[in-house]
């Protein structure tokens, strides 16, 4: 159901690569609110053919940029805006990549190369839209940004390698320009945590499925899927959160104030396979 959250506001939705895709799943509901948007991701990403036809079934713009190239990035708001006519109201980063992930390369035996292209792609890639966006004045006021990020960040997690750091950078990049940019025009920033998701990233987690179904155990409520994530980043780009800036919001059921439950205690009992074993 629609409720016309995003009646004309204009966006940018920059990481949808297929329908598994938060970023995808976000563009949808922008849309479905009434939202115009705009879609960036690499070249890459376009030939691959899948947000090639998002595009044309939407009629909407694609704008090609590698989340690190400063230039390209400022196409990418140039165009939106001269295809909008005017400044946008909302862009959400969805954006995240570790070769150190991808070749398995240990926490202690990592790549320097890979985690500085960790950092630029998953991190400091937020920096620079928020910088060119400034800086070409491209967001009404009252205007809404939000980057998706993972609990890594706060807590330890076994093989999300360095991802963490990148996460953690995102979260207090959000908090910096968060500042600057509510001081000066109004305009707020956030991050979501969400929930582990089956997604083309979320697969390159190694042990993904044993991870979704711990964290789901953990969870009050389950994981949180993409299309709720969706619906949540709604809300941010809405006027019903003008007030919300500078924070991390977690959107995972309930699984970052858990210590233990007793459905994920059952699978430590059963594992245990012991006698003593209460619940
Ligand atoms: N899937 C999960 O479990 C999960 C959980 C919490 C947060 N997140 C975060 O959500 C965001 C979206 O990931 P997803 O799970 O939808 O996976 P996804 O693979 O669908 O999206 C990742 C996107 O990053 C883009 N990308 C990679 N390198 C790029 C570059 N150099 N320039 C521009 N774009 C580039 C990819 O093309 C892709 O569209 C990421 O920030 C991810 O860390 C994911």
């Amino acid at each position: 159901m629609a409720y016309n959250l995003l009646k004309g506001k204009k966006g940018i939705i920059f990481g949808a690569l297929n329908e598994q895709s938060i970023a995808w799943k976000v563009a949808e509901k922008c849309i479905e609110e009434g939202a115009e948007i705009t879609m960036s991701n690499t070249a890459l990403a376009y030939r691959m053919g899948e947000i090639k036809s998002f595009c044309e079934k939407h009629n909407v713009p694609f704008f090609a940029a590698d989340a690190t190239n400063v230039k390209e990035i400022e196409e990418v708001f140039k165009n939106s805006m001269n295809h909008f006519g005017g400044k946008i109201d909302f862009f959400l980063h969805s954006i995240g990549m570790s070769m150190n992930v991808r070749k398995s390369n240990k926490y202690d035996d990592l790549d320097y190369d890979y985690f500085l292209k960790t950092l630029d792609i998953s991190a400091l890639s937020f920096h620079k839209m928020l910088q060119v966006a400034r800086k070409l004045d491209a967001i009404n006021e009252w205007g809404s940004v939000v980057a998706l990020t993972y609990i890594a960040a706060q807590r330890t997690f076994y093989r999300y390698n360095d991802m963490a750091e990148a996460k953690a950078t995102l979260e207090s990049i959000a908090r910096s320009f968060g500042y600057i940019y509510g001081r000066d025009k109004k305009i707020r920033i956030n991050t979501i945590s969400q929930s582990p998701t089956l997604t083309t990233a979320g697969k390159g987690v190694k042990g993904m499925n044993n991870l979704m179904d711990f964290s789901d155990r953990m969870s009050p409520l389950g994981n949180a899927t993409a299309e709720e994530c969706a619906d949540y980043c709604v809300t941010l780009f809405s006027d019903l959160t003008k007030k919300v800036t500078m924070q991390n919001l977690y959107h995972d059921g309930g699984f970052s104030s858990m210590g233990m439950s007793l459905k994920a205690m059952e699978i430590i009992n059963k594992g245990y396979d012991c006698d003593h074993c209460d619940d």
